[in-house]
């Protein structure tokens, strides 16, 4: 459907393939810039909110030990900030994301600089907003390699690829979002379920014979 039969899919952990060519500089920030895209899925093209127009967002790549910084630009219409799920933070919940528990939104034509404080963990995790329903369109994967000269605790595979399973509203997410408040009751199903942003094949309309040729690595994440 979407991948190759050949590759071979681990959950969970993610791999090492590139030993030692993968990494970034690291003393760099992350640049996520909240915008706007538009994006067309089960026939249907509306604007979601992104970061750096991707959807999922960009991978963030780290080695555990790590610290960096993520410089969070907020060019979208809404309060939003953002959560590293699975990152301990250790002593330093300042930049962890659930708003108004550790820190304040980050207001449209606002910036913050979130730091990432990685500790023991290793493998891979995920990053999404944490306000409101700008989670449903803004996640995205943090692959967490082993320190430099360890390795993961199995062997090495022939490839890696990300999986990321979401959802998909063809209506504004923020009107299924307000009706749902407004209302009481409970919030208008997604239209599909998506694997790296796109709706199976078997869905209405569903754009046939999407393949991802890349890295294996493998994240479920969940709403909240
Ligand atoms: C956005 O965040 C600011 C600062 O925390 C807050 O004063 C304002 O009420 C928020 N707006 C919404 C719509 O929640
Ligand atoms: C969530 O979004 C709704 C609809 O846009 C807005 O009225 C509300 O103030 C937002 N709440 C927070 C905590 O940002
Ligand atoms: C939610 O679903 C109901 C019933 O199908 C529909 O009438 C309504 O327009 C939907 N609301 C939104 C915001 O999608």
């Amino acid at each position: 459907m979407w991948f190759g039969n050949k590759i071979f899919i681990t959950c969970v952990l993610a791999f090492l393939l590139f030993d030692g060519l993968y990494c970034c500089q690291l003393s760099d920030p992350y640049r996520f810039v909240l915008e706007e895209a538009p994006y067309t899925r089960l026939c249907s093209t509306k604007n979601i909110l992104t970061v750096n127009g991707e959807f999922p967002g960009p991978t963030i790549r780290v080695n555990a030990g790590d610290q960096i910084t993520v410089d969070v630009y907020n060019k979208g219409k809404y309060n939003v900030t953002i959560h590293w799920h699975g990152v301990n933070q250790l002593r330093y919940p300042w930049s962890d994301g659930p708003e108004y528990i550790t820190q304040c939104p980050i207001q449209p034509g606002g910036k913050f600089s979130q730091k990432l404080i990685l500790s023991t963990e290793e493998g891979t995790i995920w990053w999404h907003a944490h306000s409101n329903w700008t989670r449903a369109t803004v996640y995205g994967a943090i692959f967490v390699y082993p320190k430099p000269g360890t390795t993961y605790p199995f062997p090495k595979p022939d490839a890696e690829v990300p999986i990321i399973l979401g959802g998909w509203w063809k209506r504004d997410i923020m009107a299924v979002y307000e009706q749902f408040i407004a209302t009481g009751g409970v919030p208008n199903q997604s239209d599909a379920f998506t694997i790296n942003g796109q709706p199976g094949d078997l869905y209405p309309c569903s754009k046939s014979g999407f393949e991802y040729d890349g890295l294996v690595h493998c994240i479920a994440p969940y709403i909240y």
